[in-house]
């Protein structure tokens, strides 16, 4: 069976689900007023995949043209491995007017490392102790608009 996924904006609705998925996936989860003030600010652009109604991923980034920054990505752990990551990851890309991407990983999260590296994300530098709980160096990586990246 395909399952496709929408991608449509976040609402203020979707806060509950985000919290969850948030605090499913990291060991230092934002937390719910941080992730609240984030959505309002007007250069955050913030986008769920949806399959069949229910919310399964976002991507939450600064967008300030030539330059947008990652801020957060999180795909709900049964629906990892499917390409939501990369659809959300594209959709928003795509659909901005910046052609420099910037995001910080923990160095230890391999699975992310791997999915920016296919989208044509390049390490740049090392965060040293950027992390805490635990306290882990950050990998820094970038995209640049170019033949191939496009
Ligand atoms: C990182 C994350 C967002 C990836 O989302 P996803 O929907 O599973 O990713 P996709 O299915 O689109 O996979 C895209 C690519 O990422 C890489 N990837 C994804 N999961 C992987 C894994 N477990 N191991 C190795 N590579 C992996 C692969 O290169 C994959 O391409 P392929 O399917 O052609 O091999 C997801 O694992 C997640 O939510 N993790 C917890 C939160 C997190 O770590 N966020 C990033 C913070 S910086």
């Amino acid at each position: 069976m395909t399952v496709t996924f929408e991608i449509t904006p976040i609402t203020p609705a979707d806060l509950p689900r985000l919290m969850e998925l948030e605090r499913a996936s990291f060991s230092d989860p934002w937390s719910e007023s941080a992730m609240a003030a984030t959505l309002e600010i007007p250069v955050v652009r913030a986008l769920a995949a949806r399959s069949a109604g229910m919310l399964v991923g976002f991507v939450i980034a600064y967008l300030i043209p030539p330059e947008g920054e990652i801020a957060d990505i999180c795909v709900a752990p049964e629906a990892r491995g499917t390409g939501v990551g990369s659809l959300l990851m594209r959709t928003l890309m795509e659909h901005s007017d910046c052609t420099q991407f910037y995001l910080e990983v923990r160095a230890s999260n391999l699975p992310a490392q791997k999915l920016y590296e296919k989208l044509g994300f390049q390490r740049i530098g090392l965060r040293k102790g950027y992390y805490d709980r635990p306290r882990e160096d950050a990998v820094l990586m970038a995209w640049e608009l170019a033949e191939g990246n496009g």
